[in-house]
C-alpha cells in the first residue's frame, strides 16, 4: 500500500512504518521512529493554558513546549529547556496542523530554510503539528532570539513592513546581504501562500554563535486566508505601501529598496516559477479536505499570476 510521510509529505512506494520516512523522523526527532504522543488535543489545550505566561514562546494559538524522551520513547512536556513546540488542532481553524506543515513544506522546496517539522499523532488521534526550536541547541542552552516587533519598539505587531525590517537588516544583521536575498524571497513566497499573518513576530534574529545576529530560519507560515475567508489584506506587512493588489512592480520595487541586484532577482523569480508545478503538487497531495485544497490552488495560481 501506498504511504504519505508526515513529515515531508511524500507518498512512498513501500509501507512507512509509523507514516515516517526513518530519514525523515531521524532529522526531526533524533530516532527513526517517531515518538509516541502520551496526551490528546484536550490535555494540551488545558496544559497550554496553564503554560501561558511561563513559555517563551508566546503567540495566539495554544501551543507545547514539548521534549523528546527518549528512554520512553515520548515526547513529554518541558515547561522549561523543551526542544519543540507542539502545535494542537483546534476547533476555530480547521487544518492548521496540516495546512502549515504544507506551506513549511513548500518554503523548504523553494530553498527557504525552515526547522525540522511534522505531524504527529496525538493520543486520540488527531494530527498535530510538531517544530523543532531554532533557537536551542541539543545541550538545552539557548541561542539569543529577538523578534521584530521587539527590535523595531512598536506596540503593534501589525504596524510595519518588509522596508522597516531590512532597513534595520542592513544595519544590525552580521549578513546584511545574505538576509535582504532572503526576506525577499520570503515576501514573495508569503504572498504566494496568502500567508497574510506574516506580522513583525512572525520575523526574528537569532545570534549563532562565531556569525552574531542573522535572520532566523522561517516559522509561523500558513495559508491564512484558507482559514479567514474574510480577511481583509493580502499581506498584513506592506511592501511599497501596499497590502493589496501587489503585482511583480511593487516586488522589484522592494528589490531595488533592498539593494538587490536585478541577477539575484532573476534567480530568485526564475526559482519561485521552477517550484509552480511542484508546490501544486504537495497541495494535491496533501493531507487537506478536497474543498480546501481547490481554494488553496485556486489562491496560488492568482498569487503567482501576478508576481510571475
Ligand atoms: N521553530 C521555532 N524555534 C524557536 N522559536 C519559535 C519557533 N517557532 C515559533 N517560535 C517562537 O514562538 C512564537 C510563537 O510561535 P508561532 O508564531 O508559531 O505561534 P502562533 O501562536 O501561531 O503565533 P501567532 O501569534 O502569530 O498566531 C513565535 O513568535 C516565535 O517567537
Ligand atoms: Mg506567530
Ligand atoms: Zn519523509
Amino acid at each position: 500500500m501506498k504511504s504519505v510521510c508526515l513529515s515531508c509529505q511524500e507518498s512512498s512506494e513501500i509501507d512507512l512504518p509509523w507514516n515516517y520516512h526513518p530519514r525523515c523522523s531521524r532529522n526531526l526527532f533524533g530516532s527513526p521512529r517517531p515518538p509516541r504522543v502520551p496526551f490528546g488535543t484536550v490535555d494540551v489545550v488545558a496544559e497550554a493554558q496553564k503554560m501561558v505566561g511561563k513559555m517563551s514562546i508566546s503567540g495566539v494559538q495554544p501551543k507545547l513546549s514539548v521534549i523528546h524522551d527518549h528512554k520512553r520513547h515520548e515526547l513529554a512536556v518541558a515547561e522549561r529547556g523543551g526542544l519543540y513546540i507542539l502545535k494542537p488542532p483546534t476547533e476555530r481553524f480547521e487544518s492548521l496542523p496540516e495546512n502549515e506543515n504544507l506551506c513549511m513544506n513548500i518554503a523548504a522546496a523553494y530553498g527557504i530554510e525552515v526547522p525540522p517539522h511534522g505531524l504527529l499523532p496525538l493520543s486520540d488521534g488527531t494530527l498535530a503539528y510538531v517544530v523543532k526550536r531554532f533557537d536551542r541547541l541539543e545541550d538545552g542552552s539557548k541561542l539569543q532570539q529577538e523578534d521584530f516587533q521587539q527590535l523595531l519598539q512598536t506596540d503593534d505587531k501589525y504596524d510595519g513592513s518588509y522596508e522597516k525590517i531590512a532597513n534595520f537588516l542592513k544595519t544590525q544583521s552580521s549578513v546584511p546581504g545574505l538576509d535582504l536575498l532572503r526576506l525577499f524571497e520570503r515576501a514573495l513566497l508569503f504572498y504566494a501562500l496568502a500567508n497574510g499573518d506574516a506580522h513583525l513576530k512572525n520575523f526574528s534574529l537569532v545570534k549563532k554563535e562565531e556569525v552574531g545576529y542573522q535572520l532566523s530560519p522561517a516559522y509561523d507560515v500558513l495559508n491564512s486566508r484558507l482559514v479567514l475567508p474574510e480577511e481583509k489584506e493580502d499581506m498584513c506587512l506592506s511592501v511599497g505601501g501596499k497590502r493589496n493588489r501587489l503585482t511583480q512592480k511593487d516586488f522589484l520595487r522592494l528589490s531595488e529598496h533592498f539593494g538587490l541586484t536585478r541577477k539575484q532577482v532573476d534567480t530568485s523569480l526564475t526559482r519561485l516559477n521552477e517550484l509552480k508545478s511542484a508546490a501544486e503538487r504537495m497541495i494535491e497531495e496533501s493531507l487537506l479536505k478536497v474543498s480546501l485544497k481547490k481554494r488553496f490552488l485556486e489562491l496560488f495560481r492568482e498569487r503567482m499570476a501576478r508576481i510571475l
